[in-house]
């Protein structure tokens, strides 16, 4: 059997305290301390696993790019299976479990990652977290709940005013701009056709398409993108709009339609709560949006780049913007959200995290007539006086 070392490996020490009486009667704190190894390694599905310490030198010795023979390594069998276990060890075996790891390992060479990005990206997806109840549990839910859990944030020190300026000229846009409020009210009713199309032409579609090499195509879209490549592709979960079947779907930005994707097991407003991991107000959006990074159509450009994935991420909260924007303008409501179950959405659209990532959920719909959920209207763009 031949091995090698995974391509991407970070290792975190970590310590752990519990109390021991044993401790506090030594004259200590009552507390013992142990420290341990986590590795960081983009290519296994949880983006980390626990390692012993003799693992972390054994790995430290290993080349990530030259194959050697497994006996060269000087293991006893039994160390040698707990390593290819791990994921962080790769073989040629055919293992079911090994050749997985091995075949996430080369899809991750592939994708021209920057290696701290990868390892960030991986460890930071949700699975089954419902933030919602979180919030309630912690008391994090109310503006006292808040205070009593972090105290007063610590205030900033302000500069010296030295110019004021005057007032901008307002024009409708500025209207716009100030009904623009996060919406958690969603009435539940269809969403016309004509306003869904509207919509997505207006922040996913592309204006033009532009080829000035065979094979190299740049979109124009109503946001801007790092790079001009506009990696960020939008897959759908629609629940209620006129005309168009519930399911999933992704959105094809050239051509301004959908492609139906496989129906889920699972029914669609489970789906929905899980994607925005249990926030209750976003749910019954008619439709929801999973911006979802293609990184091979970004780090073709931005290979090993170090700002490669920020600038996605930046790409998607100009999508999100132009979405708020957009709806305001048409009367209907939108958010956006980061507290999201990648791995249900993967899992959903049939996206490997390695080559797609999830980066936020948008959603927009028709609001409902009276407030339930808090919104942050201070003006009262939207909700009257009495209600916001
Ligand atoms: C990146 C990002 C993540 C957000 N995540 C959440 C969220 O998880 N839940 C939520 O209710 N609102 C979320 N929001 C909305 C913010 O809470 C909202 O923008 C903020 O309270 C200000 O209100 P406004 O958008 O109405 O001005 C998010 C906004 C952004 C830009």
């Amino acid at each position: 059997m031949e091995v090698r070392r995974c391509s991407v490996l970070f290792f975190e020490p970590l310590e752990s305290a519990s109390f021991s009486l044993a401790v506090l009667l030594g004259g200590g704190d009552g507390l013992e301390r142990r420290r341990s190894w986590r590795a960081l390694a983009p290519h296994l599905s949880e983006g980390a696993v626990d390692v012993a310490d003799w693992m972390v030198q054994t790995l430290g010795q290993c080349s990530p790019s030259r194959w050697s023979r497994a006996d060269t390594l000087s293991l006893a069998p039994e160390q040698l299976q707990a390593l290819l276990d791990t994921g962080l060890l790769v073989s040629d075996a055919a293992e079911p479990a090994w050749r997985q790891h091995r075949e996430a390992d080369e899809r991750l060479r592939e994708a021209n990652w920057w290696p701290l990005a990868a390892a960030y990206a991986a460890r930071g997806r949700w699975s089954q977290i419902d933030s919602a109840a979180d919030m309630e549990r912690n008391g994090t839910n109310t503006i006292a709940g808040l205070v009593g859990h972090f105290g007063t944030p610590r205030p900033e020190p302000q500069p010296p005013i030295d110019l004021r300026l005057g007032p901008g000229v307002a024009t409708e846009f500025d209207a716009v701009l100030r009904r623009r409020v996060t919406c958690r009210n969603f009435s539940g009713e269809p969403l016309p056709l004509s306003a869904f199309q509207t919509l997505m032409e207006r922040v996913f579609a592309a204006t033009h398409v532009v080829e000035p090499a065979p094979g190299l195509r740049f979109l124009k879209r109503s946001s801007p993108s790092g790079g001009g490549l506009h990696a960020t592709d939008a897959y759908l979960l629609v629940q209620q709009v006129e005309g168009v079947p519930p399911g999933l779907y992704r959105y094809l930005a050239d051509s301004h339609s959908l492609s139906r994707l496989p129906s889920p097991e699972l029914p669609l407003d489970q789906l929905a709560t899980a994607m925005v991991a249990g926030q209750h107000w976003f749910s019954n959006a008619p439709v929801m949006v999973a911006l979802v990074a293609t990184y091979r159509r970004s780090f073709w450009k931005y290979r090993n780049h170090t700002k490669a994935y920020r600038a996605l991420v930046l790409d998607a909260g100009h999508l999100s913007q132009t979405l708020y924007l957009s709806a305001t303008e048409m009367d209907l409501g939108a958010f956006v959200t980061a507290a999201v179950n990648e791995h249900q959405i993967e899992q959903m659209f049939g996206l490997d995290a390695l080559t797609s990532g999830v980066i936020a959920v948008c959603g927009f719909g028709r609001r409902r007539p009276a407030l339930r959920i808090t919104e942050f209207d201070p003006g009262n763009a939207v909700w009257p006086a009495t209600t916001a």
